[in-house]
């Protein structure tokens, strides 16, 4: 039998649009290349997770969608990937969630998020998602879903023996009832620095295992991944620390990259590779999206990491 990943978050569809620059509050700006495309957190990872892991790691997808044409698009997006939708419920409550993203000539991007339908899951539901865990290796998180459900969720991953990676995006404090169900924390630089109570700002090569060993005793979790963006990434536990660099790439569009590493990471540890092996494949998959526009649209096929790697 195949190694199963299980992945429980949002499904949105993106509105993308190009522009020179990011606006600033109250200023309007000309942008260029409207296009939708697939995205939300966790559809994104559950892509990233059939895509990078065809033929060799299944993936199971549960969240929530509206009843209307983005549904379709997403679910068969993500069915095009390899991944089981049948956990994909659709709700009469809300439409799809939709997020608008602008996107500057230096591949940097802003995001607004109308949650819909992904803010319907419930930590009732927690208990009928079990099947969607039962047998999985890994099990992905984020927190555009409301965080008592991700809770709830992760609760039942553990028990049916899933190991949990929890991607804390958008940033937001997490409470030790939530940490204590994490195995593997990813936050990026603004979310590390945010659940250390710092002010935003970049982390150096130098200032990351600082960081790194700062989340680990703060907020009791097992491994953390820091993911530095063109820095690597930091993976830290109590028996190793491991820095892996990034790929240098073109950057186009930085949306769904650390997606795409969560994805790509669950999928190398969910198929035995050792954690070294599993970083670099990561950060090969997360860096060849950036070299792409959009968030599905960017994710690499498995077959041009292992070209990029090899
Ligand atoms: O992480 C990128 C994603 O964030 C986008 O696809 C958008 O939908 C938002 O959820």
């Amino acid at each position: 039998m195949k190694p199963i990943v299980a992945v429980l978050g949002s499904l949105n569809m993106d509105f993308v649009v190009s522009v020179d620059v990011l606006p600033a509050p109250g200023q309007t700006v000309l942008g260029s290349g409207f296009q939708m495309i697939p995205g939300g957190k966790g559809a994104n990872q559950a892509c990233a997770c059939g895509r990078l892991g065809e033929g060799a790691v299944f993936t199971r997808m549960a969240g929530r969608v509206g009843y209307d044409l983005f549904a379709d698009h997403l679910k068969a997006s993500l069915a095009a990937a390899g991944v089981d939708v049948s956990a994909v419920h659709a709700t009469k409550a809300q439409p799809t969630g939709v997020a608008l993203i602008w996107v500057d000539r230096e591949g940097q991007n802003s995001i607004v998020v109308a949650s819909g339908a992904n803010h319907e899951i419930a930590p009732a539901d927690a208990a009928a998602l079990r099947h969607v865990f039962r047998d999985a290796s890994y099990a992905l998180f984020q927190l555009e879903t409301p965080l008592q459900a991700v809770q709830a969720a992760m609760l039942v991953a553990r028990e049916e023996g899933a190991r949990t990676i929890l991607d804390p995006a958008p940033a937001q404090p997490l409470p030790p009832n939530v940490l204590s169900l994490v195995d593997i924390l990813t936050p990026n630089e603004t979310e590390a620095l945010l659940l250390l109570g710092k002010p935003p700002g970049a982390i150096s090569q130098t200032e990351a295992p600082q960081v790194g060993r700062a989340l680990r005793s703060q907020l009791g979790v097992e491994t953390v991944v820091l993911k530095l963006g063109g820095g690597g990434c930091l993976w830290m536990n109590e028996k190793e620390t491991i820095a892996t660099p990034a790929f240098p790439v073109t950057a186009v569009d930085s949306t769904a990259a650390g997606d795409t590493f969560n994805g790509a990471l669950a999928i190398a540890l969910a198929e035995g590779k050792p954690v070294p092996e599993a970083l670099r494949f990561a950060n090969a998959a997360a860096g060849l999206s950036v070299t792409k526009i959009g968030a599905q649209a960017s994710i690499p096929p498995r077959a041009d990491v292992f070209k990029l790697l090899s």
